[in-house]
């Protein structure tokens, strides 16, 4: 039988308890062992950030970290951000702005937009669009999601935008 090892890894306000393969990654716990889907496998490299979801509150590409390394943390996904019938204002920005098309990239662009208004650093709506470019759109909905992210982190849209 294949190594397993323990891992307690909250998701979404609730503690799970297992065993699991140390080769898988947090993605693959999440959208194959948990069902939940609504974090994407792009490209499965870090390079498009997709499944962007939040550990203890940063954001980082679940494709890149083994679960087992995420032992006692707390992850948060697209589906754990509502709060019953209430958007959490990062989704209600996304909607008012229109800032999706297809929706593939969405899930890891609004988690990815929450982190980084949790880092605080971005102060301008240039710098909103420097940190959140490890996510990529490919339906070209940029200066949609820009003005979202730039909305709730507080910071003035860019009108050449
Ligand atoms: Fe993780 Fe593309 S699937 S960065
Ligand atoms: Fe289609 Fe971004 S909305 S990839």
């Amino acid at each position: 039988a294949p190594a397993r090892c323990p891992l307690t890894i909250t998701v979404n306000g609730q503690q799970h308890t297992m065993d699991i393969e140390a080769w898988v990654t947090l993605l693959d716990l999440l959208r194959e062992r948990m069902g939940l889907t609504g974090t994407k496998k792009g490209c499965d490299h870090g390079q498009c950030g997709a499944c962007t979801v939040l550990v203890d509150g940063r954001r980082i590409n679940s494709c890149l970290t083994l679960a087992v390394m995420n032992d006692g943390r707390e992850v948060t996904t697209i589906e754990g951000l509502a709060q019953g019938d209430t958007l959490h204002p990062m989704q209600q920005a996304f909607v008012e702005h229109d800032a999706f098309q297809c929706g593939y990239c969405t899930p890891g662009q609004i988690c990815s937009a929450i982190g980084l208004v949790n880092e605080g650093r971005a102060k301008c709506s240039a710098e909103v669009r420097e940190l959140m470019s490890g996510n990529i759109c490919r339906c070209g909905a940029y200066p949609q999601i820009l003005r979202a992210v730039s909305q709730v982190a507080g910071v003035p849209a860019d009108s050449e935008n």
